[in-house]
């Protein structure tokens, strides 16, 4: 494997592609954006850190997708980010003309490439990048649940004083409010986060866990970058060296978890084939009604996508 295409040069995708980089564990790195310059610009500046960081991988800018020919990993940032007082939800109109463009573009040039979609509303994202693609829905997923995971963990290793390297945890559902923290599956240095820290408290971070993305907008304006970009590049590092690892992705289920044809983030194990395994835990009765609540959100913005 040697060559993945960042589709979209602004925050998020230049974070990927920079991050990436960081890994080496690929020889190309292409960055494309419709402002061709600011992907040529952000390149080259991610090419010009190569010397002080120690990477071989080359970056390179462009708006033209012959460039991005025989990518074997492609990730799709392109889209409009969110702005105060917005939803996910509320980008589906732009970004999925935006996604489905994308993606057409990308599969004149590249036959079989595993894509990670990134844009939002991003379940129904994955959903549309899927249903134009006529890839395997073993190659076409997407990023939130490492994220969303990644701020659960970040809250928790605030409050317990310890370091988010010691906690471990699984977060299912669709990327938005309506996601699933799941305190059962969550520990800290192997023990159970219910032992260490009070109902509360815990209740407080799943609920500012669902809330994560959006608390990030109201700071700054847009939506967050740093995580989001690290996290996806998580997921192509995994497949590149083919890694096995397990993450929360979004997928297509195909019965599992009694569900079919939505796409919703689970825990699947990712390697050089894309999603490797759908892992199906044995959820009790309350995490499974939460689950069928967020899965009802997703189908939803799809059939919202459907009639569009
Ligand atoms: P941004 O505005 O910084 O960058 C988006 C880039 O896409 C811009 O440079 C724009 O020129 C480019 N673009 C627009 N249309 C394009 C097209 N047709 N072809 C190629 N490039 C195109 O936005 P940011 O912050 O990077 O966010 C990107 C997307 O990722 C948003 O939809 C945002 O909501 C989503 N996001 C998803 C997350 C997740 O967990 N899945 C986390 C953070 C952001
Ligand atoms: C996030 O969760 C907005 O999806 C973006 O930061």
């Amino acid at each position: 494997m040697s060559k993945v295409t960042v589709v979209g040069a602004g925050n998020v995708g230049a974070t990927v592609a920079n991050v990436l980089a960081h890994k080496d564990v690929v020889k190309d790195v292409v960055l494309l954006d419709i402002v061709g310059d600011l992907a040529r610009g952000k390149a080259l500046d991610s090419w010009q850190q190569a010397p002080i960081d120690y990477y071989s991988t080359r970056l390179t800018g462009t708006d033209d997708y012959s460039d991005t020919a025989d990518s074997d990993v492609v990730v799709i940032t392109a889209g409009i980010p969110r702005k105060p007082g917005m939803s996910r939800d509320d980008l589906i109109s732009t970004n999925a003309k935006i996604v489905t463009s994308v993606m057409d573009s990308i599969l004149k040039h590249s036959d079989n490439p595993i894509v990670i979609i990134v844009s939002n509303p991003l379940d129904v994202m994955t959903y549309a990048a899927h249903k134009t693609s006529g890839l395997s829905d073993k190659r076409v997923f997407g990023m939130a649940g490492i994220l969303d995971t990644a701020r659960y963990r970040a809250f928790l290793a605030t409050a317990l004083n310890v370091s988010p390297k010691d906690i471990q945890a699984v977060l299912m559902g669709g990327h938005g409010d309506t996601m699933v923290p799941l305190p059962r599956y969550t520990t800290v240095a192997g023990i159970p986060v219910t032992e260490m820290i009070e109902d509360d408290v815990l209740d407080s971070i799943v609920e500012r866990t669902k809330k994560g993305g959006g608390e990030l907008v109201k700071l700054m304006g847009t939506s967050a970058w740093y995580a989001p970009g690290a996290a996806a590049a998580q997921m192509v590092e995994s497949i590149l060296r083919d890694e096995q690892r397990i993450f929360p992705c979004c997928v297509q289920l195909n019965g599992e978890y009694g569900m079919k044809d939505v796409y919703l983030g689970v825990p699947v194990k990712l390697g050089l084939n894309g999603v490797e395994k759908v892992i199906e835990l044995d959820l009790n009765e309350s995490e499974m009604n939460l689950l069928k609540t967020s899965e009802g959100h997703v189908r939803q913005v799809m059939d919202v996508f459907d009639k569009m």
